[in-house]
């Protein structure tokens, strides 16, 4: 009888995934599942929102704001789970505004202590906002998440959120 195969751990301690990143892996892949050979980009950000909402229960408000085609350097609401959003943000004006000027993700752990921060719920105490980009690597629009723990996002979820960014762009795979 041959020798068994003695196979590496695929997994060390270090590399295994955190409840929440799990979570985001499970989510990506039902919007994948959902969005795929979906062209329209609004029923693409639709089902990222609807999912991810229903993801986790620390979200109060997941959402995108979209860069107006018609307006320079303004978002206008879009595909949304919580309650009622602002519908129009300057680029010069909030998260959202700043996330749309660096293009960059911002984590804000406390709201109240940034310059500018739009409250459109009160609730509000802390938000993520993630840069999504077309296939071109022009900003398309913003992905906003709220919550109303202080500190309720890491690492984890910039992860999490810039990968299901990046599925989202008509065609992307
Ligand atoms: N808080 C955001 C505005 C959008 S809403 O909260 C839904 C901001 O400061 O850009």
């Amino acid at each position: 009888m041959p020798p068994a195969l003695m196979l590496p751990a695929t997994t060390t301690k270090s590399q295994a995934m955190t409840p929440k990143a799990q979570i985001y892996k499970t989510a990506a892949a039902q919007i994948a599942a959902v969005i795929d050979g979906e062209p329209s980009a609004i029923a693409r950000y639709a089902t990222a929102a609807c999912i991810l909402s229903e993801s986790f229960d620390s979200f109060f408000w997941t959402g995108f704001y979209l860069v107006d085609t018609y307006k320079p350097r303004e978002l206008v609401v879009g595909p949304y789970q919580g309650t009622l959003g602002c519908l129009r943000i300057a680029f010069d004006r909030g998260v959202c505004g700043a996330c749309a000027t660096r293009e960059q993700t911002i984590i804000v752990p406390d709201v109240h202590t940034f310059d500018g921060h739009i409250a459109c719920d009160s609730a509000t105490n802390s938000e993520i906002v993630v840069p999504v980009f077309d296939s071109d690597g022009k900003l398309a629009a913003v992905l906003d998440v709220d919550s109303t723990q202080f500190d309720n996002f890491d690492a984890d979820d910039q992860a999490g959120l810039e990968a299901i960014c990046k599925t989202l762009l008509i065609g992307a795979r």
